[in-house]
């Protein structure tokens, strides 16, 4: 079996040699979408980003990769729910460093400094390393000094108290400085600070966000991040009636290293006609993005599962959140091995596992791979294949692209993660509390 695996990966990466003339720009600004609150989406390991490899891994072995930190987000995710307290951390430094996937072109600052933002819809706020850090990569940093916009913010502002880890000395006038802890015996510190964020053609003044100054016992990511959640620091929060809390994005296909989804943000453009479920809300972790998911089938079998796995109870954190940051589907473990279970019975192949999936087998079977079926409130979502299994284009292994929830915390959360959101047009509308799903073809 290995040998067959890597066999792929030499295929597949022969094949990527000979498209990579063929493919034009999508990149550059000209292509990117037109309207005015429109972003292009990119991979953060795909063409258009500079943080693509120049010796670029396959796919498989990048999703594999990725996903390989799957288990401390879904961990974090976890631990954001089992909490009771109602002060929200503005982000934990844990898993602000953990997370790739996809980003997003943001101009901070006057004039416009260009920086690349990681899409994050169980986050609230921004974060951005900033220049002068210490520990941080120094490719793509934003220099305050150089924007005549930019200010710090002072520690007697209310949104300073939403930081944790603040260290504001008792002095009256001073920074809102914080240092936070991160993957145990790391820590980063950062000035709470505002400069106008330019979003397409929208410019948002005045945008609070952590401006990172030092890092140490660790290192981090040169990427920012966009926080989309739905708490008071959150992208939505602060453009207010600009975008009335409504976005929605279509997320490019992990195979599509050349091209860019995009990211909506307000009411105008959005679909008309979309199938929508319920938002719920829970008030002691009000970013997430909470939904119903009341079921899920393989083929036509409803997989049995005793449906307090999948409820929803606020108390708890217990229930289903899309998220945009996990890369693949994390149901609790019954549920997951429930869903395995039938889904290895009806591929009735011989099974194998690669990194995180343990559910894989020979691509000559994927003709009888089952539709998987996700039930929600009021809307089904049938995963086109792609948004099923995992496999090389050109190899001989697929995998089926979920998996439990990490066995070493408490997991009462199931998480609808990226790879399953492919091609699919996500909104989120949060006026109306309702969360709608198209098919959407967006590379
Ligand atoms: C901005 O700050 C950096 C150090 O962080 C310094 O090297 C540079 O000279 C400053 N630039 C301006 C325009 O003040
Ligand atoms: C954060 O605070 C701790 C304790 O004061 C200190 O040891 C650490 O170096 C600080 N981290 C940064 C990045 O400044
Ligand atoms: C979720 O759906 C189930 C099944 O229809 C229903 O019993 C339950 O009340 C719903 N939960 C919420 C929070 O809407």
């Amino acid at each position: 079996m290995a040998l067959s695996i890597s066999t792929a990966f030499v295929f597949f990466s022969l094949f990527v040699l000979t498209t990579v003339n063929a493919a034009f720009d999508t990149c550059s600004s000209s292509s990117s979408p037109s309207a005015d609150s429109e972003l292009s989406v990119f991979h953060i390991y795909g063409k258009c980003s500079p943080f693509s490899s120049p010796k670029r891994e396959s796919w498989i072995d990048t999703v594999i990769n990725m996903a390989s930190k799957d288990p401390e987000r879904v961990a974090y995710l976890s631990s954001l729910v089992a909490q009771r307290a109602t002060s929200v951390p503005v982000a934990s430094g844990q898993q602000m460093f953990n997370i790739g996937n996809y980003v997003v072109r943001a101009k901070i600052g006057t004039p416009g400094q260009l920086m690349f933002m990681v899409m994050d819809t169980s986050n609230d706020a921004a974060w951005v390393p900033c220049s002068g850090c210490t520990g941080c990569s120094s490719s793509t940093v934003f220099t305050p000094n150089t924007s005549s916009t930019y200010g710090s913010m002072d520690c007697k502002l209310p949104q300073c108290a939403q930081v944790r880890g603040l260290s504001c000395p008792t002095a009256v006038a001073s920074p809102c400085l914080f240092n936070q802890s991160y993957g145990g015996d790391s820590s980063f510190s950062a000035t709470l600070s505002q400069d106008s964020v330019r979003l397409a053609l929208d410019v948002l003044p005045n945008y609070a966000f952590g401006c990172i100054n030092a890092v140490s016992g660790g290192s981090v990511p040169p990427q920012g991040l966009l926080g989309l959640g739905r708490g008071s620091m959150s992208l939505l929060s602060q453009a207010g009636s600009l975008y009335s809390g409504v976005f929605s994005y279509c997320l490019p296909s992990f195979k599509s290293y050349y091209f860019t989804g995009s990211l909506k943000l307000g009411p105008v453009g959005q679909p008309r006609s979309i199938r929508t479920t319920p938002l719920l809300r829970n008030p002691h972790r009000p970013s997430l993005y909470y939904v119903n998911l009341t079921g899920i089938s393989v083929g036509r079998v409803l997989v049995p599962v005793a449906p307090e796995l999948l409820a929803f109870d606020p108390n708890t954190g217990a229930g289903t959140v899309i998220d945009s940051g996990t890369v693949i589907t994390r149901f609790v473990q019954p549920v997951y091995t429930a869903v395995r279970d039938e889904f290895r019975k009806q591929i009735n192949a011989p099974i194998s596992s690669l990194g995180a999936f343990d559910t894989c087998f020979t691509t000559t079977y994927v003709a009888q791979t089952p539709a998987v079926t996700f039930h929600f409130t009021e809307m089904d979502l049938t995963l086109p294949t792609e948004n099923t299994l995992i496999h090389s284009s050109v190899g001989s292994l697929a995998c089926l692209a979920m998996a439990a929830a990490p066995s070493n915390v408490n997991s009462v959360l199931n998480v609808i993660a990226n790879l399953q959101q492919q091609n699919l047009r996500i909104l989120f509308d949060i006026p109306n509390s309702r969360l709608g799903i198209a098919r959407e073809l967006c590379n």
